[in-house]
This record gives structure tokens, sequence and C-alpha cells, in this order.
């Protein structure tokens, strides 16, 4: 399974770490960057992993940023991307077989490494539900027009 991941300053050192937890667990990861934690725009970055989702280059994005929030907002602007904003391992879980998430938004400076990594280890096991799921979500991307 292949993975792209991004941050902006706010949430690199995170995603350096991330990088090293997701190929020590077997994945294969996609860094679309920044390289340094020098100041950047997060709708960047995001816009570099939502394509490669929905490119499938990968199967799922991470991406980091200081709450999460400014990533996910940006991601779902990408036709194709139902992106979720976590902070609890049970809701990546629920995102992934509710929603059929594709993309992980993170926090990197209000949840801790150790619960991120439990956060993404949930994401990526947990497999979409379907039955009663599959056409509520069917309807979350009608809305895309
Ligand atoms: C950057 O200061 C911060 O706004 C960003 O990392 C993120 O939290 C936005 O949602």
């Amino acid at each position: 399974m292949r993975v792209s991941i991004g941050s902006d300053h706010a949430g690199f050192e995170q995603k350096e770490m991330l990088i090293g937890y997701l190929e020590s667990q077997g994945f294969g990861v996609i860094d679309r960057g920044p390289e340094t934690d020098g100041r950047v725009d997060y709708p960047d970055f995001a816009a570099l992993v939502a394509q490669d989702v929905t490119g499938h280059e990968a199967d799922f994005g991470v991406l980091v940023c200081g709450t999460g929030i400014g990533m996910a907002i940006a991601a779902n602007k990408v036709r194709g991307i139902r992106a979720a904003n976590i902070t609890r391992a049970d809701f990546a879980a629920l995102a992934r077989e509710h929603n059929d998430a594709n993309v992980l938004t993170l926090s990197g400076r209000f949840v801790s490494f150790e619960e991120n990594c439990r956060i993404v280890d949930a994401f990526l096991s947990t497999p979409f539900g379907g039955g009663r799921h599959a056409g509520r979500v069917a309807k979350i991307m009608a809305l895309e027009g």
C-alpha cells in the first residue's frame, strides 16, 4: 500500500517522523514535502497529496499541519477527496468504515507523535464498511456536482 504525505512548517517535524514510522510498517511513502521547516502555505501541500490520491499514485494521503483543520479544508476542495481531520484513533477507524475517507489530516502541534501513530494505524487498517454507508458516501460525492 502506498501513502502520499505532506505538511506545512507546523507539521514538518511529525511528517518526517511519520515517514519513518510508515516505512517501518512496510508502507511505500511518497513525500510531497516540504523539505525543511521553513514557513510555507498548507494548501500547496494539500493539493499535491490530494492529487496523488485522485490520480492513483497513492492509496491514501496523510497531511499534517498545526491543527489538521486547514489541510482538511483544502484537500476537500479537490474533486474525489474525502479528507477527515482526526485527533483520536477510534474516529480514524470510523472515518474509514463509515465515510470511506481517503485522506487523513493530523495535528502536529496538539496531538503527540505516539497518538498520531495510533491514528494512522487505525486509519490504514480499517476497510470501508459499504452497505448502508455506500449510498451516503455516494450522496456526499454527488454534492461535487
Ligand atoms: C500555521 O500557523 C497554521 O495555521 C497551520 O499549520 C494550520 O494549523 C492551519 O489549519
